[in-house]
């Protein structure tokens, strides 16, 4: 893609294939607890809601996040050091990596790594007209999955994967020590993980957030339906599912699915699913964590947790990791 000016983007692409998404969606929709991936939630129509979604009082992740980056953000500069290779896991809109763009010191590239393509180049394209003296290497890929980060030809002194909108949240523990230990070899010795943690607070604020009063997060979440309508051959009707979240306290996360209204039964290329009335598919978790929770995943990933930045409430955090040295790995 050329610009107005004479930069050119290469987009580096390693989306999930059609074939990928639709083993993944048979594979999900054939277990006992119907699922469906949430990464599969983005394609161009869902990340312009989920972008809704983030300008909606009841959504308060985006404003109380960009809230501690602004206060906070002299304190961060200084500590994530002059001269680094930002690297963003799940860039969507880069709104809040403007606030890094803006203060970081000498930065010397941007790597911007998200599963939707239009969004990517969208926002790309905006940056590199904006930002004229900053390096872009957009990468098209499933974060969890694997793909290779460019090469960028420029001297940098050190590795800074910033993560934030508690996107980490979307991940059971399990994975997220795994997807951590990965971004800590990225990091090497020298970088760091700036991310974005969302904590445990009263049920009811929660409970708002994922029942917005316009129902931007209930269009959101069958918008994953129609995707699948859309590019795969399948024949769900929208109005016979409902969508529901709620937090499970015990496993401390939102859940969100989407329940049947009736039997019914759908088909996706020639294969039959049936569903009976109430049945869900379980489409969304969205972890929330005490600080000292994070940490010990932290820990066990072989990392230090260097700062932990909160707002006035204690709703949200943005957290420093740092490889440790001294850890000795766990299994
Ligand atoms: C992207 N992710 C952090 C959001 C969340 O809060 O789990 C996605 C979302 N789902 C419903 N509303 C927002």
């Amino acid at each position: 893609m050329s610009l107005g000016g004479n930069k050119q983007i290469q987009l580096h692409d390693f989306k999930p294939g059609l074939e990928q998404f639709y083993a993944d969606v048979l594979d999900g929709l054939r277990k006992q607890q119907k699922e469906l991936p949430c990464k599969y939630f983005y394609d161009d129509k869902g990340s312009r809601l989920y972008e809704q979604i983030c300008n909606l009082d009841e959504y308060y992740i985006p404003y109380t996040e960009v809230t501690i980056m602004e206060t906070n953000i002299e304190e961060m500069a200084k500590l994530l050091g002059p001269e680094a290779l930002l690297i963003e896991y799940g860039s969507g809109s880069s709104t809040k990596t403007r606030i890094l763009l803006d203060h970081l010191y000498r930065l010397t590239a941007y790597i911007p790594v998200d599963i939707s393509h239009e969004q990517l180049l969208r926002v790309t394209e905006r940056l590199t007209l904006d930002y004229p003296g900053l390096d872009v290497f957009p990468v098209c890929a499933d974060f969890t999955g694997n793909f290779e980060l460019p090469t960028v030809n420029h001297t940098f002194k050190r590795r800074v994967v910033y993560f934030p909108g508690s996107t980490i949240g979307n991940l059971d523990p399990v994975r997220v020590k795994g997807i951590l230990e990965n971004i800590a070899a990225i990091c090497g010795q020298d970088g760091g993980i700036l991310v974005g943690v969302d904590l445990k607070k009263d049920q009811a604020v929660l409970h708002s957030a994922y029942n917005d009063d316009q129902g931007v997060t209930a269009a959101f979440n069958l918008n994953m339906l129609e995707r699948i309508n859309r590019e795969l051959d399948c024949d769900f009707r929208l109005e016979c599912f409902e969508h529901r979240a709620f937090y499970n306290p015990k496993e401390g996360r939102v859940e969100m699915h989407l329940v049947s209204l009736k039997d019914q039964a759908v088909h996706l290329n020639g294969v039959t699913i049936t569903f009976t009335h109430g049945e869900s598919i379980w489409t969304e978790s969205s972890y929330k964590y005490n600080i000292d929770e994070f940490e010990q995943i932290a820990v066990a990933a072989g990392l230090k947790v260097e700062h932990v930045w909160t707002d006035e409430r204690r709703w949200f955090s943005v957290q420093y990791l740092v490889n440790d040295s001294t850890a000795v790995p766990s299994s």
